[in-house]
């Protein structure tokens, strides 16, 4: 699992706040604070933590958890080169050595052995102990670690230890309000305001249906899927159906439910 490093001194890609976001993770970093992002899918978690490395001039390393992460693989690991074994630094590592800030996504899908290895870095020791090598790393002034997770998704398995938790600010994001969605959609897919707008209604009455008939909201990125097919040409209908009503289910009767609802918008 490789980390993906970003330059610094990028030009930082788009963020538009939500509320003060950009603040408290300003200050997070400023204090050498931990950060837990919670927020459903495609609302913009990534982007911020995109956002706030390039403002903040940092390199990005990120890791995509699942349960089969190892500790080994954000750490390091000894690798057989030539006949010889030399060490190579996971993206943890890397980022604790040079002061980046780590982005573990989806950090609820890591195994328990893995968090633990983030308590010692997490808490004021902020040393990563690498038993492998002996070492005992102390963060690089600039080191931050950044988590997020989807609650959503959450069941019994998966949720964070209060002791893992518990040594992390958190920010809780939502999808943006309207008028928002509709500057953020303009931005990134370059289709005009007014029908920009109607598709956020329509995303709108779509998350009115979480947790009844729909799992999940339509996310900000379905949103701006389908401005940008529409932007470029492709008839209104036809991109919504593909970008915000197909996405959603696979339920005969929710989706004709869907489709009258685009009617009801687009008429
Ligand atoms: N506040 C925002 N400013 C700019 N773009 C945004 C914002 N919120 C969402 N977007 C747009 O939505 C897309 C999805 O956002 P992003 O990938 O950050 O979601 P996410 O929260 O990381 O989702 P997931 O949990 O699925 O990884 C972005 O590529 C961007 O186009
Ligand atoms: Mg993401």
């Amino acid at each position: 699992m490789d980390g993906t490093p970003v330059r610094e001194g990028a030009e930082a890609p788009f963020y538009l706040p939500q509320g003060d976001e950009c603040t408290l993770f300003a200050a997070a970093h400023a204090n050498a604070l931990p950060l837990l992002l919670k927020g459903p899918t495609g609302c913009g978690k990534t982007r911020l933590v995109a956002h706030m490395a390039a403002r903040l001039g940092r390199p990005l390393y990120t890791v995509a958890c699942h349960d089969d992460l190892s500790a080994a693989d954000l750490i390091g690991r000894y690798l057989l080169k030539g006949g010889e074994t030399v060490w190579a630094d996971g993206p943890l590592t890397r980022a604790v050595r040079e002061g980046a800030i780590c982005y573990l996504d989806e950090v609820v899908e890591a195994r328990k052995d893995v968090t633990v290895v983030l308590h010692p870095l997490t808490d004021d020791r902020r040393i990563l102990p690498i038993d492998r090598t002996g070492e005992e790393l102390a963060a690089a002034p600039g080191f931050m670690l950044v988590a997020s997770y989807n609650p959503g998704y959450q069941n019994i398995l998966k949720t964070l230890k209060p002791s893992t938790r518990q040594r992390f600010l958190s920010i809780e994001i939502d999808f943006p309000k309207p008028g928002q969605e509709t500057e953020i959609v303009v931005a990134e897919s370059g289709l005009d305001p007014a029908r920009a707008a109607a598709l956020v209604r329509l995303a709108g009455k779509l998350r009115a249906l979480r947790g009844q008939d729909l799992e999940e909201g339509v996310s900000t990125r379905l949103v701006v899927y389908a401005a940008t097919l529409i932007a470029r040409g492709m008839p209104l209908e036809r991109a919504v159906l593909a970008a915000m009503i197909e996405p959603l289910t696979d339920d005969e009767d929710v989706r004709r439910g869907l489709l009258d609802l685009v009617a009801a918008v687009f008429g």
